[in-house]
């Protein structure tokens, strides 16, 4: 079978990874980079670290109000797809990317597999929640990380073509995870005790209330704040004038494989990114959500992740309770989240489909 992925931001060339390596045994795959993210520590990087195929087609899109920017990658893309003509178009997550790939892909009545179908934070005001829940609706194939995301589906009338594979992160998690051992960040950055974050929210981002209130909450914490910044955070904050109190040390975006190591000896994380709340349950490590709400809604009921926003105090409150030692060790960890197998069986299904369907 003719398979053509469509990826563009960071998190999408993690998921990409597993499934490659897999489809590759026995199916063709045309790669495709929107270049949603362009940055060499957003993209290039982790081509290289995770041994990602180079894309056969990047489409250079950039940056660019939602719009212009899905508008863009939806021109682009119908380009290849009228090329190439694949059998199945296969997009990663909730991103414009993921959108814009579905899209094209719908017009030109050629078949969609979605990897991470389901998910739900029931807020319509984000961006992502949009892109999923239209994704979902004209997909053929629903790849599915957990029986949550099966039961929002169901919500919404859609049972066809559902399939519980588990989390294709967890895959690429665990392939990476010795690895990552490996990795210096620890001694290059000089670090002992810390707690890690990251923010990228267009809500926490763009938002200078919000943002502040985020950066007064790290600057009374009793650690070093490790700060991986997202590009359009170090924006805001240039913007917004706000300067990182001194044990606050802001760094650019970090390799997958860093990411890791600085994550599993972190005291806590605190993030408002939704795969670094799942890669921080699976490595049971303490996690402070800055948001409202959460699609990973496993890792909260667990106890591993609490729900602050962007209040000062709420957020410094979290990091006290779980620093302070008590319960931790009492925590249930279930396997919500699959066995590290999602990507061989999100390739036997599509192997199934196809004898079926070609
Ligand atoms: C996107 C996804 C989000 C995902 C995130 C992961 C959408 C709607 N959002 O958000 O779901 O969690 O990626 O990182 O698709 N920028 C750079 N260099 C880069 C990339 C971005 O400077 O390599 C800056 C640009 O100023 C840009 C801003 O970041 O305007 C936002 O980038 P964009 O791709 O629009 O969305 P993200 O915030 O990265």
């Amino acid at each position: 079978m003719k398979i053509l992925s469509i990826v563009g931001a960071r998190p999408q060339f993690i998921k990409c990874a597993p499934v490659s390596r897999a489809l590759r045994k026995e199916h063709q795959e045309i790669l495709v980079h929107t270049g949603q993210h362009y940055d060499e520590n957003m993209s290039g990087i982790f081509f290289e670290e995770l041994s990602i195929p180079p894309p056969d087609y990047h489409l250079g899109i950039g940056s660019g109000a939602h719009g212009e920017q899905t508008g863009r990658m939806l021109l682009a893309i119908e380009q290849v797809l009228l090329q190439e003509e694949p059998d199945l178009v296969l997009v990663y997550g909730d991103t414009n990317s993921t959108l814009a790939g579905a899209l094209a892909a719908a017009k030109l009545h050629i078949r969609i597999a979605h990897v991470e179908a389901g998910l739900r934070s029931f807020d319509r005001s984000m961006p992502e929640e949009i892109n999923r829940v239209v994704t979902d609706h004209i997909a053929d194939l629903l790849f599915v990380p957990t029986e949550t995301g099966v039961a929002n589906l169901s919500r919404e009338g859609i049972y066809d073509g559902v399939h519980l594979t588990g989390d294709v992160m967890v895959d690429a998690l665990l392939y990476n995870q010795y690895l990552a051992k490996q990795s210096d960040i620890l001694e290059h950055l000089d670090l002992k005790e810390y707690y890690l974050t990251t923010v990228h929210r267009a809500s926490n981002t763009d938002d200078e209330q919000k943002l502040r209130s985020i950066m007064d909450a790290f600057a009374a914490l009793d650690r070093q704040v490790v700060f991986p910044a997202h590009p359009r955070t170090r924006k805001y904050l240039a913007r917004y004038g706000i300067v990182p109190a001194e044990h606050i040390l802001i760094i650019d975006p970090l390799p997958y494989l860093d990411m890791l190591q600085l994550m599993s000896h972190a005291a806590a994380v605190l993030t408002d990114s939704g795969g670094v709340q799942k890669e921080a349950y699976i490595l049971q490590v303490p996690c402070i959500t800055l948001r409202e709400n959460t699609e990973w809604v496993e890792t909260v009921e667990d106890g591993w992740n609490v729900l602050v926003g962007a209040d000062r105090d709420k957020i410094i409150a979290a990091v006290h309770a779980v620093t302070g030692g008590a319960g931790r060790r009492h925590l249930s960890h279930s396997g919500h989240f699959g066995d590290g197998t999602a990507a061989e069986q999100i390739t036997q299904v599509i192997r199934q489909y196809a004898e079926r369907n070609m």
